[in-house]
């Protein structure tokens, strides 16, 4: 197990280690990462006890693990129940959160019910939030089931769904029990959404590690191939990283902010283009092109850097220049991009504050003038 108030050197030739502690006192909890979590049963061991568990799940994850998580649980609850909300971005919001609690109450489920989110980063961040409000708090467990979900979502108790004024808008830091990340599971992922996972895991390498980053570079092609192996190190060390993070800065007062590096930019794309045209992942890694040309500008990075960085993502199989915006008010694309930048939950005053990387592996807040922006903007998106 790794646990650890300052973060440790990367070292690709451990093999991983399977395990994760995040430090938040009595809030503290596990990562699990491994094949096959399924059919081990020591990772469902010593859950808080219930009568009732609840899966929540959505229609494409149901019918491939929804049996075998129900198998894997069933030892240690009198009943298992499940929820499966239709599949997408689109659902996460109130209407179908309530569909978690009509079902929780139409089984007249207790305090002590433990939820369990099997899916991806939208199905997690629901159930985490269906979880901070059923009778006030009940325990959940996050089986996430997508890379992004594995290396980002499922860790640190971001919880929400979103508003149709602005995404994730509404919502809790709510912190899971456990979190067990199944490899096995990615190999039914959509080549797409790999890449889009691999987004959340390259931020991690500018922002805090750059041997990591060496190591990205050297094994995107294992990674993108699905290597169990390689996802393991990749999925370890990312959830390593967010850890070290979310343990200084639980509720992002400062620190934790630096783990949205590419999302500023990346929002701007997701809400531009209308959500669910660009997959988050996508948004991100664009976005991340787009935040170290603007370090670049103020001086924190080289060239060869951004180049390096660029070459990555698309390496990655993500797009590396951003969409021309449009709207009905006929704004300039520009404008549009900064319009959605006001509204990003970092911004403060209305004034836009993006996460800037620096040579070496470190990133810092900092707003940028306008025009600086709309330059970067410029060398990045397509004409
Ligand atoms: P997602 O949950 O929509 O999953 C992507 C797609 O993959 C879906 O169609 C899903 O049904 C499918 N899928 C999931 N697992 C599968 C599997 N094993 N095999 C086949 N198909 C599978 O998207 P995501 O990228 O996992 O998460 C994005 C969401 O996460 C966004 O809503 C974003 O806001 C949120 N997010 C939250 C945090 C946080 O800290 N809470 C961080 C990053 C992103
Ligand atoms: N995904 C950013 C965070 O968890 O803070």
């Amino acid at each position: 197990m790794t646990t650890f108030t300052s973060l440790p050197a990367f070292n690709a030739q451990v093999p991983a280690k399977g395990m994760v502690h995040i430090d938040l006192g009595d809030r503290a909890y596990d990562i699990h990462i491994g094949a096959n979590a399924f059919a081990n049963p020591s990772l469902w061991q010593g859950l808080p006890s219930g009568q009732t568990a609840m899966i929540v799940s959505n229609e494409t994850v149901a019918p491939l693990y929804l049996q075998q998580l129900t198998n894997a649980i069933a030892p240690h609850y009198t009943r298992v129940l499940s929820v499966v909300l239709p599949d997408g971005e689109a659902y996460k919001d109130w209407q179908h959160l309530q569909l978690i609690f009509d079902a929780l109450l139409a089984h007249q489920a207790d305090r002590k019910t433990v939820l369990f989110a099997l899916g991806g980063g939208v199905v997690g961040d629901m159930t985490g939030f269906a979880s901070a409000c059923y009778m006030r708090g009940v325990p959940f467990v996050q089986v996430p089931t997508t890379l992004l979900s594995q290396v980002d979502s499922s860790v640190g108790g971001k919880t929400g769904v979103n508003h149709p004024l602005g995404k994730n808008m509404i919502g809790a830091f709510y912190q899971p029990e456990r979190v067990i990340c199944d490899l096995s599971v990615l190999s039914t992922l959509p080549a797409r959404e790999l890449s889009a996972g691999l987004a959340e895991v390259i931020k991690y390498g500018p922002i805090a590690d750059m041997a990591f980053f060496d190591w990205l570079e050297a094994n995107m092609a294992s990674l993108r191939a699905g290597d169990v192996d390689v996802l393991a190190v990749a999925v370890q060390r990312s959830c390593e990283i967010k850890a070290w993070v979310v343990a200084q800065d639980e509720r992002e007062a400062g620190l934790r902010a630096i783990l949205n590096f590419g999302h500023t930019f990346g929002h701007a794309i997701e809400a531009g283009m209308g959500y669910g045209n660009w997959l988050h992942g996508e948004a991100v890694g664009c976005g991340m092109v787009m935040a170290a040309h603007l370090s670049q500008r103020l001086g924190f990075v080289d060239a060869a850097y951004v180049e390096r960085l660029t070459a990555l993502i698309a390496a990655a199989g993500l797009p590396t220049r951003g969409p021309l915006l449009h709207n009905a008010q006929s704004n300039t694309s520009d404008g549009i991009y900064l319009g959605h930048m006001r509204v990003d939950k970092k911004a403060e005053g209305g004034q836009v504050r993006f996460v800037l990387v620096h040579a070496g592996g470190r990133a810092t807040m900092a707003s940028a003038d306008d025009a600086l922006v709309r330059e970067v903007l410029a060398a990045t998106c397509q004409a």
